[in-house]
């Protein structure tokens, strides 16, 4: 497939990694990107070879938002009646391997809703974060009051969500939306370096410690730990636990064979 809104390559062999561009408009997400995105991410999640993936932008915007000049015409029958972004935006949930969202400049809108849609954030030093939506007479459309105020709490969500303010990469650590902070220079290179570490990982490990922590927002806790154990019961059927125990109570390096 060729791709005109993304960018598409791999690192190593072994990370995939897509890049929002459509640099004229701040990267704002119209259907083609989205639809080009999901694609991207399911070819990398149906290659063997690929143990993570990363999606980023531009210094200046991972993305400003889904794309206003689409919307702006829109009525409750365009959106409602057409299911206005469940088509295309969804399909990241449907990735089985992890995700980074490595993010610099502004993550606004659905660009913080993609941004919360990954599996972890790292931001760098100039990003800023925020759900302005309610300034055009909208509300988050793609979970934003769902994923913001289960990463950041309930005062800093609605603050946000009620006033458009941004946060920038500094209270975005500390709030726990990103879970590191890098400078932007280094985005990429230190992101680079943690999907290399997650791909060299022992995969299934990989599929069922995403698979778990994700089930922490869809359950209850009993739920949630009962889900989790028995995942971690399935461990113990893999070549890689063999491996891995092996490898630590032997003081060699361990030979994963992703089974
Ligand atoms: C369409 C956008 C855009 C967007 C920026 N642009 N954001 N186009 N949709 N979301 C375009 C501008 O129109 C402009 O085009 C160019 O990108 C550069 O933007 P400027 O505004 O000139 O840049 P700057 O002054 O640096 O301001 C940056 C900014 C601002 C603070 C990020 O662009 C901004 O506030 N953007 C909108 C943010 C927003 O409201 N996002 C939420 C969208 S609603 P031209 O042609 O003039 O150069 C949403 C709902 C999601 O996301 C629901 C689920 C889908």
């Amino acid at each position: 497939m060729t791709y005109e809104a993304i960018e598409v390559r791999t690192e190593a062999g072994k990370v995939g990694i897509v890049t929002l561009n459509r640099p004229q408009a701040l990267n704002a997400l119209n259907d083609q990107l989205m639809d080009e995105l999901g694609a991207a991410l399911k070819a990398f999640d149906a290659d063997p070879a690929i143990g993570c993936m990363i999606v980023t932008g531009s210094a200046k915007a991972f993305a400003a938002g889904a794309d206003i000049s689409a919307m702006a015409k829109f009525t409750f029958k365009d959106s409602y009646g057409s299911d206005f972004i469940t088509r295309n935006w969804e399909t990241i949930r449907t990735i089985r391997k992890p995700v980074i969202a490595a993010v610099s400049g502004f993550a606004l809108g659905g660009g913080c809703e993609l941004a919360m849609m990954c599996d972890f954030i790292i931001a760098a030093d100039n990003a800023k974060f925020g759900q302005p939506e309610i300034k055009i007479g909208i509300i988050p459309g793609a979970g934003g009051t769902q994923r913001l105020p289960r990463a950041v709490g309930k005062s800093k969500a609605m603050d946000m969500a009620l006033t458009a303010r941004m946060m920038d990469a500094t209270e975005a650590e500390r709030s726990g939306l990103v879970s590191r902070v890098v400078a932007l220079d280094k985005l990429m290179e230190e992101s680079l370096a943690v999907a290399l570490t997650i791909a060299d990982m022992p995969r299934l490990a990989v599929l069922a410690a995403k698979e778990s922590v994700n089930r922490a927002f869809e359950s209850g806790l009993s739920d949630g730990v009962m889900f989790e154990r028995r995942l971690f019961h399935s461990m113990f059927a893999t070549h890689d636990q063999k491996e891995g125990m092996d490898a630590f109570l032997g003081k060699r390096k361990p030979a994963f064979k992703n089974e």
